[in-house]
């Protein structure tokens, strides 16, 4: 969703930006701007080109003189007002002399604007981030100080937002502040940096302030200094990111997706190669750990499918009863939580806003919190009591791939720990699961490698436009994700179902043309999906199963039967879900879709 991008003290900022901005297009975005302040004036240049629009930004910007050391930079994912050049950030005040961006949502936006524009102010979008700019304006009048307007401003609003100003009276520096939204500041001796995110500042810095809610960030040369709405200087705590900057870049692959699936046996030997030699980044007290007696995990999309398949092993294992909630649902019960009870935030991202209030929501009442996250730094890494990071390198591409299956390692990882510290999982047990995990890589490369099944499935199948994915146990949340995974990519209407369901009611739609793909695993299970199989196939669905290597009951049954590698059981899940992955892709690309930014999507979803 949008993105911010601030630069303070250097050469030839625009350039800066324009760069940042372009890394921040993996959000999803629909239009682009930037605001410098040059010679005393303000200058701004705005384009709403969808997905093209930093592309355009820079060329709008192609006569402009470099000499601008400060500027904002911003692209914006559409809530309050459509895709417009009039809506694109920045946003000025009515003197031209001040420019706002802002990520989130101004919930009491109405009532102020009405305020305003009994004042006199003039509007000239339809966003709710415009009443800032104007609130700003009336507070400059106070006292001329950009940093205690802001500060001033903070207590009117109402909702979630991390906003940040550029003043041509002020000409050198940006102010900023956030509530809820995140944003991170980074420094060298000379510059600083204003990001919505650590990747924002990846490559400029190795490490960075993370603000705290309702405070102000004031960045001059080289320079930060946080203050509270009162002006008392805080501290930030810093945080160190060491992405490597190379794992951003296509390099010689045709998109990230691509890469991203390439990627994904090294992204889980990292992982569990860093978790098994230190299971937490920030360690819980080991009485915390013995004293656990509940966990609920939540998380949204693929990371609730990644949490669904963790949490059986969070139970066989650990033998803890474990939980697992839609986080942006997770408010709207009663959960009964107490210090005894884990809560985990799953998110690769550590940003999604529906996980981050669940779990602010879960520690509010008193519960011990976990993220597992893919970003060091993340808001969702601040917010928890300990982090279990996942090492998989920056995910670029919206449909999630690689981060998913380091998410489950991770939970795996510590259902094992888990287990053993509660003495319900022996040594032997807990060595052999391990050593499961490390030789996971290995056959993730096999069914990485393996495209051509599912591009076969693809070229025959890629004009049905309805698809039915369905699982039973570890099954599910594959299936799940296959239809997640082929509906966001693809546009297909695409339907995860428990199998045993289907006779409660989705079996109505199954008829000649809609496509069925179910998910054998081996197992207790396989048996009541050969039943469910013959259900669909008696209706005349087409179907592609997905089936263990040595399972022969399959062969016949469906028109494509695609096999997975051979694993234990916990592994499985993680292979079966890879060619759902490249069958996703290989009909989106039949269908002559481009699949890192799918419409309407975006990549970190900062809005509720
Ligand atoms: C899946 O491909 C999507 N990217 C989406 O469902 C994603 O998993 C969801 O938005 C949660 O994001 P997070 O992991 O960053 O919290």
């Amino acid at each position: 969703m949008c993105g911010i991008l601030g630069v303070v003290g250097e050469p030839g900022a625009l350039d800066t930006i324009l760069d940042g901005l372009k890394r921040l297009e993996y959000r999803g975005y629909d239009s682009a701007g930037v605001a410098l302040l040059d010679g005393g004036a303000l200058l701004r240049v705005r384009t709403a080109d969808g997905t093209r629009s930093v592309d355009a930004l820079r060329d709008a910007c192609a006569g402009l003189n470099r000499s601008a050391t400060v500027g904002i930079g911003h692209t914006r994912w559409a809530t309050h007002g459509g895709v417009s050049v009039a809506n694109a950030h920045p946003h000025v005040d009515c003197g031209d002399g001040l420019a706002v961006i802002h990520n989130g949502i101004i919930e009491n936006h109405d009532l102020l604007r009405a305020d305003l524009v009994a004042k006199g102010h003039v509007f000239t979008s339809s966003t709710d981030t415009e009443v800032m700019v104007h609130l700003l304006e009336d507070e400059l009048k106070c006292d001329g100080d950009l940093r205690a307007a802001m500060a001033r401003m903070l207590p009117q609003l109402r909702g979630a937002f991390a906003v940040a100003a550029v003043s041509a009276a002020h000409p050198d520096r940006i102010v900023a502040a956030r509530r809820v939204s995140p944003l991170v500041v980074g420094m060298t001796d000379t510059v600083a940096y204003l990001g919505s995110d650590v990747p924002a500042l990846m490559g400029r810095v190795d490490s960075v302030l993370a603000v705290d809610e309702d405070c102000v960030v004031e960045l001059t040369p080289g320079h930060a200094v946080v203050t509270d709405v009162h002006g008392v200087v805080v501290d930030a705590p810093v945080v160190s990111i060491d992405f490597d900057v190379e794992v951003a870049d296509l390099g010689r692959y045709a998109d990230f997706m691509t890469k991203e699936i390439d990627e994904q046996p090294a992204a889980v030997a990292d992982t569990v190669a860093e978790r098994l030699e230190n299971l937490f980044d920030q360690p819980l007290d080991a009485d915390v750990v013995a004293a656990i007696d509940k966990i609920v995990l939540v998380g949204c999309g693929s990371s609730y499918h990644a949490a669904m398949v963790g949490r059986v092993a969070l139970e066989s294992w650990a033998k803890i009863p474990a939980e697992i909630d839609i986080a942006s649902e997770f408010r709207y019960r009663d959960a009964i939580l107490s210090p005894t009870t884990l809560v985990i935030g799953v998110s690769q991202s550590g940003e999604t806003i529906d996980t981050l209030e669940a779990m602010k929501h879960a520690r509010r009442k008193g519960a011990t919190v976990v993220a597992v996250s893919n970003i060091p730094g993340a808001s969702m890494t601040r917010e928890a009591n300990a982090s279990l990071l996942t090492k998989a390198g920056l995910e670029v591409s919206v449909a999630s791939t690689k981060t998913v299956l380091a998410q489950v390692v991770v939970l795996q990882l510590l259902a094992i720990s888990l287990g053993e510290a509660r003495g319900v999982l022996d040594a032997a047990a807990a060595t052999a699961l391990r050593a499961d995990l490390q030789t996971l890589p290995a056959a993730l490369r096999i069914a990485v490698d393996d495209v051509a099944p599912m591009k076969d499935v693809a070229n025959a199948l890629a004009t049905a436009s309805s698809w039915f994915f369905l699982g039973r146990g570890s099954g599910l949340p594959v299936a799940l994700e296959g239809a997640l995974k082929l509906k966001e990519i693809s546009y297909a209407r695409a339907e995860g179902c428990p199998a045993g369901e289907l006779k409660h009611g989705p079996i109505a739609l199954i008829e000649p043309g809609v496509v069925v793909v179910a998910i054998v695993l081996p197992g207790p299970s396989a048996e009541k999906m050969y039943s469910n199989i013959a259900e669909v196939k008696a209706r005349g669905a087409t179907l592609v199963i997905v089936a263990p290597h040595d399972d022969h009951v399959v062969e016949g049954l469906g028109d494509f039967v695609v096999r997975t590698v051979p694993s234990g059981d916990a592994a499985a899940p993680l292979l079966a879900m890879v060619p759902l992955q490249h069958l996703a892709y290989a009909v989106a690309r039949a269908r002559g879709l481009e699949v890192d930014r799918p419409r309407n999507l975006a990549k970190t979803v900062t809005v509720e």
